[in-house]
């Protein structure tokens, strides 16, 4: 019983800090407005659907739990991707690489939600397409 007490206050002190830290270095912020759903604050403010849920662990993997007047935090300083595309009926990783004059490893190095395939991307999503590998800290998520 005490080690399971113990279990969940570290588990519950390793979220506060990582929301903390995401916060101090957030690098742009955005407060959820009426109607908004991850896609949608994705492309209207230049930020991929992995980074977008990179940084914000509270949201769900369905994207059905934000709250009007919530703050995300879009991007951490140094890891902030601000080039992107959204993605398009017919589009594959190749074209969308080809659009950005990018190679398909580097799309792919950026955006660790699609698969080596390329076979997972939906219409609406959105891309990272930066022209150099943003060094995302995987291991905070
Ligand atoms: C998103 O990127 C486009 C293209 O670079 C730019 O025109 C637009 O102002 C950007 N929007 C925001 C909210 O940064
Ligand atoms: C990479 O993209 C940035 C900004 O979009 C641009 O200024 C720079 O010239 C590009 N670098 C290369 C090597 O294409």
């Amino acid at each position: 019983m005490l080690a399971f007490i113990h279990a969940a206050l570290v588990a519950a002190a390793a979220g506060i800090y990582s929301v903390a830290r995401a916060q101090t270095d957030c690098d742009r912020f955005f407060t959820v407005q009426a109607g908004d759903d991850c896609n949608a604050i994705s492309a209207a403010q230049n930020v991929s659907t992995f980074q977008l849920a990179l940084v914000n662990p509270q949201i769900d993997p369905l994207c059905d739990n934000l709250f009007v007047g919530e703050q995300l935090c879009l991007g951490i300083t140094g890891q902030d991707c601000e080039t992107v595309h959204v993605v398009q009926a017919g589009d594959s990783c190749t074209s969308i690489a080809d659009a950005a004059g990018i190679s398909v490893s580097t799309l792919l190095s950026n955006n660790l939600n699609v698969n080596p395939i390329c076979t997972n991307i939906g219409i609406g999503e959105v891309l990272c397409t930066a022209n150099v590998t943003i060094p995302y800290d995987v291991t905070s998520a």
